[in-house]
């Protein structure tokens, strides 16, 4: 029998990447995961707080940690802060919120980042909110990896996260359709989903990995959407409803102190994990029945978007896809409510120092006021560099060569997260980096 040759080129192929050591890069990317680490003025900056005052808290309180000692300086990892965090704002003389923390009661919140164009910047405008938010606010994240090249995992995972592993759960096992064939969704229990998420490196972030999974996912569904009445759009956010009821937040921030005041730090570790404040989904580019899903579940869409015109044409057919998408889920079900939050476009990758990428923002906003942002990520040769090694801004340490240009990134993610965070969680104190960017840019 023959196969012809591009039978042969595939097993030629597969047995050399058997043999190729795709581990190395990877491996010292994970075993350095959040090397970063923060002065005390900048975590001082992270709590909005005087750094006299932390100095204060820091003798007084005891369970206040150590940190590293850098010279005469101290310095702090992201979990280091987070505990920092709760020993203020769990303090009886705190006078507002310091750990942002959703109460009983409230339902998680659900942000999908998305869009039809290949690398526009979704997986690392993802990963940047979530951590924005965990450092910025103390909020725990669920990030859900939702493609099967799983980028977003590879800035989370450490060298204890078993990425690629073919047993690893995904999005398409937490759904209920990771069993291709079978006719109905696998509809699993509360303390099952919960068992999903896996831990990361960075304090109250969990993750569900990506993986060649999810497809299977697409395969089960559409089958599903053929043999039964199954609404295959809303899986996911079922999925999620029957994780939050079981696994919503029982510890409040008043909680983390024992009768005496001293701080229980058993308690705390606990009220971390317990549960999240935020799901953060990282789309893959193009609108399969699982990125639907992604869709279907958020209460705010983002949209990473770049501003050339070929660009453009994606998010034209992006948009009025997901028009008929919605019309058709409105015939199946009339008193749906999708999406109660808001939703915007975010310019990204914009080069700035020609005006065709601004102007075509200008042109945008102008236009559409509430859905473009006027806040947007540059392009910047720190982060290509960082990404290099799937970090993030917010913990990439760079040569010195490298650190103005670092810094002004890692501004412009805080202006496009404050921006961020001011839409999705108007009850969140705003930080001035959004007003700062738009009032040098927009004048
Ligand atoms: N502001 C930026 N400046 C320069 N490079 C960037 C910027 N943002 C993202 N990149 C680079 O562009 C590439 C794509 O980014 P990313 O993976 O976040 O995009 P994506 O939209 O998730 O891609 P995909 O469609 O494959 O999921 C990466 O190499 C990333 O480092
Ligand atoms: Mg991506």
């Amino acid at each position: 029998m023959a196969y012809g040759q591009f039978e042969q080129f595939i097993r030629n192929m597969t047995r050399v990447m058997g043999a190729v050591n795709t581990k190395l890069q990877r491996d010292l990317t994970l075993r350095t995961r959040v090397a970063r680490r923060f002065s005390m003025v900048e975590v001082a900056q992270l709590l909005s707080v005087d750094t006299t005052y932390l100095t204060r808290i820091s003798g007084e309180d005891p369970a206040f940690p150590e940190g590293e000692k850098q010279g005469r300086a101290r310095t702090f990892s992201p979990s280091e802060i987070m505990l920092i965090r709760a020993i203020i704002g769990s303090n009886k003389a705190a006078k507002r919120p310091y750990l942002h923390w959703r109460q009983d009661g409230t339902p998680v919140k659900v942000v999908t980042f998305g869009a039809q164009k290949g690398g526009t910047g979704k997986s690392l405008s993802a990963a940047h909110f979530a951590q924005y938010v965990n450092l910025h606010y103390g909020l725990r994240v669920g990030v859900v990896d939702a493609d099967p090249q799983a980028t977003v995992s590879l800035y989370f995972a450490d060298a204890n996260l078993p990425l690629f592993a073919p047993d690893t759960p995904t999005l398409a096992d937490f759904m209920g359709v990771d069993q291709p064939g079978a006719g109905e969704v696998n509809n699993r229990s509360a303390a099952e989903l919960d068992a999903i998420w896996q831990n990361t490196p960075w304090p109250g972030i969990k993750l569900i990995p990506g993986g060649a999974n999810i497809q299977n996912g697409d395969i089960s569904l559409f089958f599903m959407s053929q043999q039964s009445q199954v609404p295959v759009y809303r899986v996911l956010r079922d999925a999620i409803a029957t994780w939050d009821s079981g696994t919503g937040p029982k510890t409040a921030v008043n909680d983390l102190r024992n009768s005496d005041g001293a701080f229980n730090t058993a308690k705390y570790e606990q009220a971390l994990n317990e549960t999240v404040d935020v799901i953060v989904i990282d789309q893959q580019p193009s609108l399969t029945l699982m990125q639907l899903n992604g869709l279907i579940a958020a209460d705010n869409v983002v949209i990473p978007q770049t501003m050339k015109g070929f660009d453009l044409a994606t998010l034209a057919t992006y948009v009025s896809n997901i028009g008929e998408y919605l019309e058709f889920i409105m015939g199946f079900e009339a008193d749906i409510e999708i999406g109660a939050g808001e939703h915007m476009v975010l310019p990204t990758i914009v080069q700035e120092q020609n005006t065709q990428d601004t102007d075509q923002i200008l042109d945008l906003y102008r236009k559409a006021p509430r859905e473009v942002m006027q806040v947007w990520y540059a392009r910047s040769d720190a982060i290509a560099n960082a990404a290099e090694e799937y970090k993030s801004i917010y913990e990439y340490l760079p040569p010195k060569t490298r650190r103005t240009s670092a810094q002004a990134f890692m501004q412009n993610a805080n202006a496009v997260n404050d921006a961020l965070v001011q839409r999705i969680w108007p009850d969140l104190p705003p930080k001035d980096f959004a007003k700062q960017f738009i009032e040098e840019r927009w004048s």
